[in-house]
């Protein structure tokens, strides 16, 4: 909003975050993050508070942004944070506002936001709720949010949404599309997007099952199937699954959603597409085991990448870590290398070592498996990590690895869904 001429207020209740942002310092890996964030301070456009009043109080358009993590104890999402934030502008605005959902929700939630803001502002204000979802990736965040492929206004009137358009006004709504609707229609576009998302992932990965029982290769046949327009390339890459903040809570909470609401068929739909990406975890560990001849007790084992993705250091719900920590249990010496999570990842999991390099974490081992397809692992020296080993024999989790390539270095490769040598 900065970069657009806005000038912004950031509110969160995290001390800490807030004055790392009000030192220029972003609190996590976004490419191209630091830069805006370092520019825009000194622009001056941009400040943070934890003074959600003051930020209140002083704002004509309140972005609501804050998390909606999965319930401890059940697949709903947590609340707490969307209806405080909200709770808090709403009990301290000043003057006539405009309060923008951006958060991922329930449908239905919104509506019971209005009410609540209804209950709470003082009289003679008027403010209004519209729900306008966030697509953003992790890694991609900047790309995204300036030039992204939809905007989607919800529940907003004449006034609200002019309003809005003139936010989101030159450069980025220009050629981009503005789709305005009802406020859960808003809502579940955005869990729906991620749903489709999961599911084709999903997809992939048990049809990655068939090929490899087949003899087949997933890779060749996800490339002929892009190829068809009503299909596409993106999300079919087979491999290890989605992990992340969001991808796996979000079908959750729809499944629990479409109970709720009696749509019993689109969570049964979405029960399988989470068992399926799941199960591919221990298809993974599966093949590490059988790689290690049976048993992974006291073999050495290098897990190159811990990040869910590659381009972020988040690794909550990460895949890679959760290969790693299964073979550490499992008895396994297992070292991790991630270019940019090692810290976040040693936060999580403590009890697995950690190298500051791919040979390091490769030297001595017995196998090895790439599990985050960052690029440098793709165009690693395989012969070179090959001499390292103990034994050079790699598991590519994420499908991205040129198998030619480590092979022909002596590798013995293998891979979820992939053609045998
Ligand atoms: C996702 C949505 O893409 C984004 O639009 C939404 O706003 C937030 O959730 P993000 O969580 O950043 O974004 O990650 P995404 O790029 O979607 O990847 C999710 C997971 O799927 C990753 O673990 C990734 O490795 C995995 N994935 C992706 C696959 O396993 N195969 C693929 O083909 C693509």
């Amino acid at each position: 909003m900065a970069e657009l001429g806005f000038e912004v207020i950031g509110a969160d209740t995290d001390k800490h975050k807030v004055d790392a942002l009000a030192a220029g310092k972003v609190p996590f890996f976004e490419p191209g993050l630091d830069e805006l964030l370092e520019k825009h301070l000194l622009t001056d456009r941009l400040r943070f508070t934890t003074d959600l009043a003051e930020a209140a109080a002083w704002a004509d358009v309140h972005f609501v942004c804050v998390g909606t993590p999965q319930e401890k104890t059940s697949h709903a999402a947590d609340l707490r944070f969307v209806e405080a934030a909200t709770r808090g502008i709403a009990e301290n605005v000043t003057k006539d506002a405009l309060i923008v959902g951006k958060s991922t929700v329930p449908v239905g939630t919104a509506e019971r936001l209005r009410g609540m803001v209804a209950a709470r502002i003082p009289a003679g204000v008027h403010v209004e709720l519209v729900w306008n979802p966030e697509f953003l990736r992790e890694g991609k965040a900047v790309g995204d949010t300036l030039h992204p492929d939809r905007i989607v206004i919800g529940g907003a009137s004449e006034h609200a949404e002019a309003l809005l358009r003139q936010v989101y006004a030159t450069p980025i709504a220009e050629g981009t599309p503005v789709v305005t609707t009802d406020l859960p229609t808003a809502e579940l576009v955005k869990v729906s997007a991620n749903a489709f998302l999961a599911t084709k992932i999903s997809f992939i990965n048990a049809i990655s099952a068939v090929c490899e029982a087949a003899g087949a290769d997933v890779t060749v046949l996800a490339d002929a199937l892009g190829h068809d327009v009503r299909i596409g390339r993106q999300f079919l890459d087979a491999g290890l699954g989605f992990g992340g903040g969001c991808l796996p809570k979000d079908i959750r909470a729809l499944m629990h959603r479409s109970t709720e609401l009696g749509a019993h068929r689109a969570a049964s739909l979405l029960q399988q597409v989470d068992e399926i990406n799941m199960g591919q975890r221990e298809r993974v560990l599966d093949l590490a085991i059988d790689a290690c001849g049976g048993s992974v007790l006291n073999r050495r084992i290098g897990v190159l990448g811990a990040a869910f993705k590659p381009l972020t250091d988040d690794v909550r719900d990460s895949p890679a870590l959760n290969v790693a920590a299964a073979l550490h249990l499992r008895g396994a010496h297992v070292t991790v290398f991630d270019p940019e999570a090692g810290d976040t990842a040693r936060a999580s999991f403590p009890t697995l070592s950690y190298a500051t390099s791919i040979e390091e974490a490769v030297e001595g081992t017995d196998v090895v498996l790439v599990l985050t397809e960052w690029d440098q692992f793709l165009v690693a020296d395989a012969a070179h990590l090959a001499q390292l080993t103990l034994s050079p024999r790699v598991i590519d989790g994420r499908g991205k690895l040129d198998a030619r390539t480590w092979r022909d270095a002596g590798w013995d490769f293998r891979g979820l869904g992939r053609a045998a040598a």
